[in-house]
């Protein structure tokens, strides 16, 4: 742990659970739990819980759970310390400094290195663009139509032509090559530094706070490769970040444009659509869809108007819902772009095809549509059947309904029997086909059989902590090592203290595996298991004798496993036999 435990406690006491998570999600009361749409899978119905009382979130669908520290972890995307610092903040509470570790310290120092140079390499490029050797590039980006005000907004620069302009000039400035190898601007060799790129014109690339990470260079012409990107580095990671971003997040507008390159974005900022970005020439991720996420629900695709641009969509548009956004097309035909669509007939006419833009789910059956000849009774059934399969991944009657009256309407068929072809295919569809591409499976400890002894442990647990007046009842009879799972007693061990001490305090306890990879999720879930519902007093006792009885004989068991002697074997046989008539009466 970097911090005293006693510091992490108090800032995790300060903040409560149900107050941060609304400031994310949508909470509704349900009973005791607050109940909203899970932030961490896609899904229609709100399966996630926060609970106040153990000051908890647990989602039922995807297994996802915690504490208010690693809801932010989670969610932020942040490290721990980052994310015990903003609730610190929150609450006005001081962290103590803390010492670094060494390779905390050196790997910090050389994320900050990287974005110098970057910054500085930015820096140079501009100049050079503004200045003697830059009239060629200057004349290239006016010949594209870019006002000053864009080359500087987006601070587009010139590399020059002799080959090592920028490892000198960073030289100067006193970075080591091997510092400069790792900014992936310059490749050092036996004869010296050489710059990566050379007679281009240039774009930054800046993440969300508006650092430079890297680069694209554009040939002025014709010339191959058209564009050359930075690699990937300590700093930028190409899956994770979006052109444009650092300016679209700010522009107000409820949906981002999403587009392919450079020039498109900067086109489209250029003629009043700020809210533009592109995922650079690299496949769409989940990463991306979860970024896009922490600012707009919904998304209109401004890709290429040919085969490869359709193609991008149609793997774009999955990952975009799963990501729980919503999803518009835009048609650009006649055009091949966006920059190309706004210099053909300006930004009116786009904001139409904005307004025009098709939903997802249209589109992807109007691709389909084009791979089928009507004219054949065959094919045009087999489009027919295919359209009724994918209606089938609505899983709500309403929505679905909307969405068959829609399809039947463009493609001529009645909206009763495509209703009735949709019911048909439900009957041989078997679940977990479909909607595998829609809800993440629960996520599972990695192969680990969850058996009924680890789930009687869990719901002990769970319904000790949801009842505590419970644990007087249950104690003479279960102890910490009768959890037999390492990670169970550990957490027994301090639900047992904190019950001897009358302060029951889950959250708390969650604190102790933050740093543990993803244990706080097991930790989480064995207190969330749900609990049967009893409700008659006779109900209760058998159900809290039955799990009572299944921990203690299998812990009796694996102890019995381990001792080979009679004395022993004799003892354990005993107190199987008085388990098997265990009744825990709750008067
Ligand atoms: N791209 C790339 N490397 C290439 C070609 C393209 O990284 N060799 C990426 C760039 O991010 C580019 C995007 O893919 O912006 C789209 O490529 P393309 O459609 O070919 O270029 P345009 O955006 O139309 O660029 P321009 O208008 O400058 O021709
Ligand atoms: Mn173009």
């Amino acid at each position: 742990m970097y911090y005293p435990d006693t510091v992490v406690e108090e800032v995790r006491a300060a903040n409560d659970i149900v107050d941060v998570i609304s400031q994310y999600v949508k909470l509704t009361k349900k009973g005791s739990n607050y109940f909203g749409l899970c932030p961490f899978h896609s899904e229609k119905t709100g399966s996630f819980s926060v609970s106040r009382e153990k000051q908890m979130y647990y989602c039922f669908g995807c297994g996802a759970g915690g504490n208010v520290i690693t809801f932010l972890m989670e969610y932020e995307n942040a490290a721990f310390p980052e994310a015990l610092k903003m609730l610190a903040d929150r609450a006005g509470i001081r962290l103590p400094e803390r010492e670094a570790t060494k390779e905390e310290k050196a790997a910090a120092d050389l994320r900050t290195a990287l974005l110098e140079i970057n910054k500085e390499a930015a820096r140079y490029f501009y100049y050079q663009l503004k200045g003697s050797r830059g009239g060629h590039a200057m004349e290239y980006l006016k010949k594209r139509q870019l006002s000053d005000e864009t080359i500087k907004k987006f601070g587009l620069g010139y590399a020059c032509i002799s080959g090592d302009d920028l490892y000198r000039y960073l030289k100067s400035k006193g970075y080591s090559d091997s510092l400069l190898a790792q900014s992936g601007l310059v490749r050092i060799d036996e004869k010296g530094g050489h710059d990566k790129f050379w007679n281009r014109v240039m774009f930054p690339i800046m993440d969300v706070n508006s650092r430079v990470i890297g680069f694209g260079g554009r040939v002025m012409g014709e010339g191959t490769p058209k564009y050359l990107n930075s690699p990937e580095t300590r700093i930028f990671d190409k899956s994770r970040n979006l052109y444009g971003l650092n300016v679209a997040r700010s522009s107000r507008k409820p949906y981002l444009l999403i587009c392919e390159g450079y020039m498109d974005v900067i086109s489209m900022h250029q003629a009043g659509f700020t809210n533009a970005v592109a995922s650079l020439g690299t496949a769409f991720t989940l990463q991306h869809g979860v970024l896009i996420k922490r600012y707009v629900n919904q998304v209109i695709l401004t890709y290429d108007s040919d085969e490869a641009g359709i193609k991008a969509a149609l793997r774009a548009i999955p990952i975009l819902r799963d990501a729980g956004i919503s999803v518009k097309v835009l048609n650009m035909r006649p055009y091949k772009d966006p920059d190309e669509f706004i210099k053909a007939e300006g930004a009116e006419s786009f904001q139409k095809r904005i307004d025009e833009a098709e939903n997802s789910f249209l589109f992807e059956i109007g691709v389909l549509r084009k791979q089928y000849d009507f004219q054949d009774p065959e094919q045009k059934t087999a489009f027919q059947n295919e359209t009724a399969r994918k209606l089938l991944e609505f899983r709500e009657e309403l929505e679905r309904n909307n969405y068959i009256e829609a399809v039947a309407s463009r493609y001529g068929m009645g909206y009763e029997q495509l209703k009735r072809l949709v019911a048909s295919q439900a009957g041989q569809y078997r679940p977990g086909q479909a909607e595998r591409n829609r809800e993440p499976a629960a996520r599972k400890k990695k192969g680990e059989k969850d058996d009924g002894n680890r789930r009687a442990q869990r719901l002990l647990l769970t319904w000790l902590i949801s009842e505590p007046a419970l644990f007087p009842k249950v104690s003479p009879y279960v102890r910490e090592e009768d959890f037999t799972d390492p990670l169970y007693q550990r957490v027994a061990a301090m639900v047992f203290e904190q019950l001897r001490e009358g302060r029951v305090n889950p959250g708390g306890i969650l604190n102790h595996f933050i740093n543990m990879e993803e244990e706080y999720r097991s930790v989480a879930e064995i207190f969330n298991t749900t609990l049967q519902d009893v409700s008659t007093k006779e109900e209760r006792e058998k159900a809290v004798s039955d799990i009572v009885r299944r921990v203690k004989l299998n812990s009796l068991e694996q102890a019995g496993r381990q001792d080979g002697d009679l004395n022993a074997l004799q003892q354990l046989l005993k107190q199987q036999a008085q388990l098997r008539t265990l009744h825990i009466s709750l008067d």
